[in-house]
């Protein structure tokens, strides 16, 4: 019987796109498939479907983990789990969905395949320092490519969360501070990850997270409560989400935090006026990790009121909670939520399965031949290199030390030098660290024997035994050498003395930044430190390399390091990448995409700010004044700050007219030109200050950028086209319009250092 019914089913099944059908047939096809679907379901099999787990294999990031998984997807409980991955365990668990349940409804099979799957590439917050959308679209197809080959089709990924607070962990996640550049990335990721087509078996669905104001925790404490204005909300910590939903990402992740009072997970307001109403969102929204049941925690109630508060906010999947799964049935007998939420949830996880092609083969991704062919690929691997290469940001290059000559002795020193543990970054269970090339590994094969390379750990990450416990929850990232550290100190200063270049790379174990990884203090730990200093006293030219999850507090190795090269956590190519960029064989383009401040005091702090009545103009003290007595205002190193081996000089903004109205356009341009000696990229910035509104707007705001490549010598044109778009902003009503008046216009290097020209939108 069930056969026969998913045969019939079957033939009204369209979504593998072998034969052109129109978007409204498509439509109508997969209405009446559901339809049908739906009208053999039970409500128990439709509350089923609304129930997400994870299987033994899984991350937990929390307390709960399911159990009796495979029973439970039998007697039709179950909509998707993660957790599983290869195509002989997905075909198992899909085989036990579609021939042993009743129905034969096949699952959902997500993951966290954030930076890359097996072929790990830098974290997301290094790929947004690239500026490059192209490279990051192409990052997230090869990331599709392998999930899909091991039976994944469904990502939670790209994180959306913008962050004014590096102390945040889960910064290293996302794309930093700016909205605009945030939605780029978005969008490039989810176009990525689904190509043009779910239902192609090498893209996977993709999921924007977390929905929202996440990244906006109080004192950058993870999981912490948030309170924003809805200003704030709209111009700032929306836009990257709306770009995901006008791109088309298949589902939304709800987030742990609060918003206005109300949990994300049960916010109506956020999940349907907004989110559906507003931005016209067609997919599902799952919640995030046992969140339903945390709003006990947030006091709204017991579990089956907060899972029914979720629903009725539009909540569809409850990822691990169970709330759903256990209370649903009886919160409809009492009438706390309708059948007909619970159908229209059903219906949208329904979807998506249709979409991906799962009721077409249920077994699509399970191809046994794939993995082989498809993951880890050489070719995979040299993207990665090349990636990575793009990410590093060249912070200081002091006497041009970089890049580093042929021949010599370098002294290569510090405790991420030679390791492989904390090279892929947080959030990369997927893959394999001892696959990573390390640091002198690197050097040694790119050079070979002409430069004679000397090693010593020099210090440890962290001396603190209990610290490092707690970062070693997914292995050994912390290891506290047998030796004392006056020992290992000795050995490297000895070796630096007698090397030509120090290179000490030093910085973050890849879970101290990372979700539940938030830091009160975001200096290098005082062992590292004490290297440096020792280091310096040697005399010899010191090059660091610092590999962070996060913007640091880096004021004194600034002052003492001759090169400083940011390498954030580089994925599976580290040391090939560092290697390339270190000799000169790439020159460094990238540029940082969240503000380094100087203390942890002036957090939090971004370029965007509005700003107030008592400015403070330069970094002189002034009384009574916006201002701090012991710091300045202006950060260490300002967004999209970055430099290159070569130098690129501006000229003046010219623009083509001094005002211009809706339907309008303006054109504003530099020329730039490399006057250095070195081929290279340079990310041309643009910003726009609204000079007088209906709100206080921010004093600059980037609205685009230009990646562009120039040899030494080499001079272009570099045009912006200026619209009423780029001048919207939500106002006190939150409507997007553009004000009529005057404006700046701001081109240059990074956000503070810019030419500067005015015009008049009329
Ligand atoms: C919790 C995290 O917040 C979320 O980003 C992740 O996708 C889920 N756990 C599932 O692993």
């Amino acid at each position: 019987m069930k056969r026969i019914f998913l045969y019939l089913l079957s033939l009204l099944v369209t979504g593998s796109g072998t034969f052109a059908q129109t978007p409204d047939q498509e439509f109508t096809n997969m209405n009446s498939f559901i339809s049908e679907l739906m009208a053999k379901m039970t409500t128990e099999e439709k509350i089923g479907q609304l129930n997400l787990l994870t299987q033994e294999g899984g991350v937990p990031t929390g307390e709960a983990v399911s159990a009796d998984v495979e029973d439970k997807i039998k007697a039709g409980n179950v909509g998707g789990i993660f957790g599983v991955s290869g195509p002989q365990l997905v075909r198992k668990a899909q085989e036990s969905a579609v021939n042993q349940s009743r129905l034969g409804i096949p699952l959902l099979i997500g993951s966290d395949v954030i930076h890359g799957y097996k072929t790990t590439f830098p974290i997301p917050l290094g790929l947004s320092a690239s500026w490059d959308m192209e490279l990051i679209q192409r990052v997230a197809a090869v990331a599709a490519v392998e999930a899909t080959a091991d039976g994944i089709f469904w990502n939670f990924s790209p994180m959306a969360d913008i962050s004014y607070d590096p102390r945040w962990g889960r910064v290293a996640e996302g794309a930093g501070e700016d909205p605009y550049l945030a939605s780029e990335v978005t969008r490039a990721m989810v176009q990525g990850y689904q190509g043009t087509s779910l239902s192609d078996p090498r893209t996977m669905m993709a999921t924007v997270k977390h929905f929202a104001l996440y990244g906006a925790a109080e004192g950058g404490r993870d999981y912490n409560t948030v309170d924003m204005s809805r200003n704030r909300m709209f111009n700032v910590y929306f836009p990257p989400f709306k770009a995901a939903v006008d791109a088309g990402v298949g589902s939304v992740m709800s987030s742990f935090n609060d918003v206005e009072g109300i949990p994300a997970t049960g916010n109506k307001w956020l999940l349907t006026d907004v989110l559906r109403e507003r931005w016209g969102f067609g997919g599902f929204v799952v919640s995030d990790y046992t969140s339903v049941n945390e709003m006990v925690d947030h006091g709204m109630g017991d579990l089956q009121q907060v899972s029914a508060m979720a629903l009725n906010a539009g909540l569809d999947m409850d990822m691990v909670g169970e709330g759903f799964l256990t209370t649903l049935p009886r919160s409809l007998e009492e009438g706390l939520v309708t059948e007909e939420q619970i159908d229209m949830a059903c219906r949208r996880v329904l979807e998506a399965k249709y979409k991906l092609g799962l009721f077409d083969d249920p077994f699509r991704y399970t191809d046994e031949a794939r993995p082989e062919k498809d993951i880890l690929t050489a070719e995979h691997r040299s993207i990665a290199r090349e990636v990575a290469a793009q990410t590093f940001v060249l912070l200081k290059n002091e006497n041009q030390v970089l890049p580093l000559g042929k021949t010599g002795t370098i002294a290569l020193v510090g405790p991420l030098a030679n390791d492989k543990n904390n090279m892929l970054g947080t959030w990369a269970p997927t893959g394999d660290p001892q696959l990573s090339v390390p640091i002198l590994e690197g050097i040694r094969k790119l050079q070979g024997s002409q430069v004679n390379v000397q090693y010593a750990k020099g210090a440890n990450i962290s001396d603190d035994p209990e610290f490092a416990e707690k970062v070693n929850v997914f292995g050994p990232r912390i290891e506290i050498d047998e030796r004392s550290p006056e020992e290992m100190l000795e050995e490297a200063v000895s070796l630096a003395q007698k090397a030509d270049v120090v290179i000490a790379v030093v910085g973050e174990a890849t879970e101290m930044s990372g979700e539940s990884g938030s830091m009160s203090g975001l200096s290098l730990l005082e062992p590292q430190k004490k290297l440096i200093r020792r280091l310096k006293q040697t005399g010899k030219p010191l090059v660091l390399v610092l590999m962070a999850g996060r913007p640091m507090t880096i004021v004194e190795e600034m002052e003492l390091a001759d090169a400083l090269l940011l390498t954030w956590h580089p994925g599976v190519e580290a040391g090939n990448a560092i290697a390339d960029v270190l000799f000169g064989e790439y020159n460094p383009s990238g540029k940082i995409t969240m503000t380094f401040p100087r203390n942890v005091g002036q957090i939090p702090i971004y370029y965007a700010h509005r700003t107030t009545g008592r400015p403070n103009e330069g970094d002189v003290f002034q009384k009574f004044r916006s201002n701090y007595l012991d710091v300045p205002n202006s950060p260490l190193l300002p967004f999209g700050y970055g430099l290159s081996y070569t130098t690129f000089s501006y000229s003046n903004i010219k623009i083509n007219k001094r005002e211009f109205s809706a339907g309008g356009t303006l054109e504003a341009g530099v020329t730039v030109t490399n006057t250095g000696k070195h081929d290279g990229q340079e990310v041309v910035q643009m910003y726009i200050q609204d000079m007088v509104a209906s709100i206080t707007r921010p004093v600059k705001e980037l609205k685009g950028f230009q990646k562009i490549f120039l040899k030494a010598g080499e001079s272009k044109v570099v045009n912006f086209t200026i619209t009423e778009e780029d001048l919207k902003f939500y106002n006190y009503y939150l409507e997007h319009l553009a004000e009529p008046g005057e404006f700046k216009i701001f081109i240059g290097t990074n956000s503070r250092d810019v030419k500067e020209a005015r015009f008049t939108f009329r």
